[in-house]
C-alpha cells in the first residue's frame, strides 16, 4: 500500500484516506464524495479494529460485507481499498504494546464506558496514517469524540495530513446512519430515532437561553426511557472545542447522547451555535 501511494506522490498527486470499518452506509460514501473532490487518488479502508473493542463488545459480530464495501467504491472510482486482516494489521501473539492516549479526551462521554477504545482507535488511525501516508483524512462527525481524538494525536504528534469532517447523515425520520442500525430489531428501529428527537430538544433548550444543563440533561435521559430504551450511558452538554464541561462563554455547545436499545449502543450529537 505505501509503495503505491509513494508512486502516486511521486507523480504530484494529492491521496485522501477515508477509514472505516466497512459495512459501507450513505454516512461513509457520503465521506468518499466530499473527499473525491479534492483529491487525486482516494484510498479508503476497511478494516474492523480489535483494539477497539470492549472484552464483551461486538468484535465477533461486527458486520463484514466485503463483497459489497468493493462493488461500491469500484462503483466510485476509488483508487485503492486497504482491507489488511488483523494479522497484517497486528503481527504477532500480542496487541501492540505502544499505546497512545489522549487523558483529557478519552476517560469522559463514550471513553468512560468503554475503557480503552479510544486507545485502540488512535493506534488502529496512526498506523493507517503511516501506512498510506495521506495528505488529507476524513473523519464523521457522529463519532464527534472520535474526532476530537484524531485531530488530537494529529496535532500534537505533528503528523503531516490535515484532518477533514463529514456530516452526519441521517434516515428521514432522523435515526443517524449506523452499521450497528442493522441490530435493531423492527420494534428497536421505531424507537430509535428517539435520542435524535431528545438532543434536538435539549439543543432548543440551549438555544432558547437555559443553562441549567444537569437538570436538561435529566431530561433527555428520561425522555429515551420513555421512548423505550433500555439504558442510556449519556446525555451530557459539551463545549465542542475540546468536550470539556461548559464555562457559559462558550461560542458553540454540543449535546451528545449514548444509548441502548437491546444490545445494540446507539450515538448520537447535534451542535448548537450560540452568539456570545
Ligand atoms: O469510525 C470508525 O469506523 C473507526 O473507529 C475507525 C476511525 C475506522 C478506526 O477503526
Amino acid at each position: 500500500m505505501r509503495e503505491r501511494s509513494r508512486a502516486w506522490r511521486a507523480r504530484g498527486e494529492r491521496i485522501g484516506l477515508v477509514p472505516t470499518m466497512g459495512n459501507l452506509h450513505g454516512g461513509h460514501l457520503e465521506l468518499v464524495d466530499r473527499l473525491a473532490g479534492e483529491v487525486d487518488r482516494l484510498v479508503v479502508s476497511i478494516f474492523v479494529n480489535p483494539l477497539q473493542f470492549g472484552p464483551d463488545e461486538d468484535y465477533d459480530s461486527y458486520p463484514r460485507t466485503l463483497e459489497a464495501d468493493l462493488a461500491a467504491l469500484e462503483e466510485r472510482g476509488v483508487a485503492a481499498a486497504f482491507a489488511p486482516t488483523a494479522r497484517e494489521m497486528y503481527p504477532g501473539a500480542e496487541p501492540p504494546r505502544t499505546g497512545i492516549d489522549v487523558p483529557a479526551l478519552t476517560g469522559t462521554l463514550c471513553g468512560a464506558s468503554r475503557p480503552g477504545h479510544f486507545a485502540g482507535v488512535a493506534v488502529v488511525v496512526v498506523k493507517l496514517l503511516n501506512i498510506i501516508e495521506p495528505d488529507v483524512a476524513i473523519f464523521g462527525r457522529k463519532d464527534y469524540q472520535q474526532l476530537q481524538v484524531v485531530r488530537r494525536v494529529v496535532h500534537d504528534l505533528d503528523l503531516p495530513v490535515a484532518i477533514r469532517d463529514g456530516p452526519v447523515v441521517r434516515e428521514a425520520d432522523g435515526l443517524a446512519l449506523s452499521s450497528r442500525n442493522s441490530y435493531l430489531a423492527p420494534e428497536q428501529r421505531r424507537r430509535a430515532p428517539a435520542l435524535y428527537a431528545a438532543l434536538c430538544e435539549l439543543a432548543a433548550a440551549l438555544r432558547d437561553g437555559r443553562r441549567d444543563l444537569a437538570a436538561l440533561e435529566a431530561q433527555g435521559r428520561e425522555r429515551l426511557l420513555a421512548a423505550g430504551f433500555d439504558a442510556v450511558d449519556y446525555v451530557a452538554v459539551r463545549r465542542c472545542e475540546d468536550l470539556a464541561e461548559p464555562r457559559g462563554d462558550e461560542a458553540c455547545l454540543v449535546c451528545l447522547g449514548a444509548a441502548y436499545l437491546g444490545s445494540a449502543r446507539l450515538i448520537d450529537n447535534v451542535e448548537v451555535a450560540l452568539h456570545v
